[in-house]
């Protein structure tokens, strides 16, 4: 079967394949923190979409306004081609974009990429009968494994013979979650997985003040807080583990000297939890609290200037009205 009849490229992937180090690594450490890809099992996935639809949750209906506005705009600097995503999820705001490179016309290709491979699944299989002239293949990885895929495979040859020039994206500010040392090394990833000319659309949350961006995080129908004990919900799930849900609480709060919103789940008794599989076994005194994500909100100026001297050159931003949300086209 060619590779383009495949709904996703690497099918046999066991959801994150790894061993749990990481797990292991950020129980052990004090403070106590645990990466946040650990959300998104199916169930997370969708919570992550009831929250997308909250009230107070700004940035996706915020982000989703300026693809309105530009995505016409950005299919058309880019071109028909090759469009990575990185974190995909539903790709509901990429259809913005998806209807626009339909306008432009020519050769296009869209690869999803999520670690999350339900939702990644069910999106590909809609988005193939929505658009079916393009080419649509997902992969199934983590932001590490896309990106060295994308490093060992260069760009395709469209079935006209041309070679698409490759744009990856980023949206949903999902690069807030990488501390200053981790979004180096991200950056350095996407430079090696572009050639020259080839395209980097990021998504990035502005800085805005507390009043907004803490209640964006402690909704009151309390979606955000199922979305967070879901981490320990699919940890029980992958390592074998008990942890109890209602010995947990969740809260976010905005942390202005680092511009950054944290989100905890705290512990409210004095508890010992096991991982079986990890042969894990983790003591928390009760009020301890475990870092499951930061969320930074970024300056424009920093973070273009961060871009360029990673090599990738701004070539054009876009804003909301209110500058709550960025996008930035960069190309290597
Ligand atoms: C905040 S959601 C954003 C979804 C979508 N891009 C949007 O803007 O609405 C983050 C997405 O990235 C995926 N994700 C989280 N951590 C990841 C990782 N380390 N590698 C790959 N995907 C990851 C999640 O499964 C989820 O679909």
């Amino acid at each position: 079967m060619s590779s383009q009849l495949l709904t996703v490229i690497n099918d046999n992937y066991q959801a994150v394949k790894n061993d749990g180090q990481d797990v292991i690594a950020g129980l052990k450490k004090s403070p106590k923190s645990l990466p946040p890809k650990y959300f998104y099992d199916d169930r997370g996935s969708e919570l992550f979409e009831d929250i997308c639809q909250l009230p107070e949750y700004y940035p996706t209906r915020t982000e989703a306004s300026i693809l309105e506005e530009y995505a016409d705009e950005i299919a058309q600097l880019t071109g028909c081609c090759e469009l990575v995503e990185l974190g995909s999820g539903s790709s509901t705001k990429t259809r913005l974009l998806l209807d626009a490179y339909q306008k432009v016309g020519g050769s296009f290709r869209y690869v999803p990429t999520d670690v999350s491979g339900g939702i990644l699944k069910n999106s590909v299989l809609e988005l193939k009968e929505k658009y079916p002239n393009f080419s649509i293949e997902g992969f199934i990885g983590t932001y590490d494994e896309t990106l060295a895929h994308l490093k060992s495979n260069p760009t395709p040859t469209s079935f006209v013979g041309t070679s698409l020039n490759r744009t990856i994206c980023f949206l949903g500010s999902s690069v807030g979650n990488f501390p200053p040392e981790e979004l180096d090394r991200f950056l350095n990833q996407v430079t090696d997985a572009s050639k020259p000319g080839n395209y980097f659309l990021l998504g990035i949350d502005l800085q805005k003040p507390k009043e907004i961006l803490e209640p964006a995080y402690n909704d009151s129908q309390g979606v955000t807080a199922a979305f967070n004990l879901n981490m320990l919900s699919h940890l029980n799930w992958r390592f074998q583990g008990n942890f109890d849900l209602d010995l947990f609480t969740h809260k976010a709060i905005y942390n202005q000297e680092k511009s950054q919103i944290e989100m905890r789940l705290y512990c409210q008794e004095n508890v010992t939890f096991s991982l079986e599989i990890l042969d894990l076994k983790v003591d928390f005194e009760k009020g301890e609290s475990i870092l499951t994500e930061v969320s930074r909100k970024f300056d424009l100026a920093v973070i273009q200037t961060e871009m360029e001297t990673k090599g990738l050159k701004v070539k054009k931003v876009w804003t909301d009205p209110k500058k709550w949300f960025g996008l930035i086209l960069c190309q290597a």
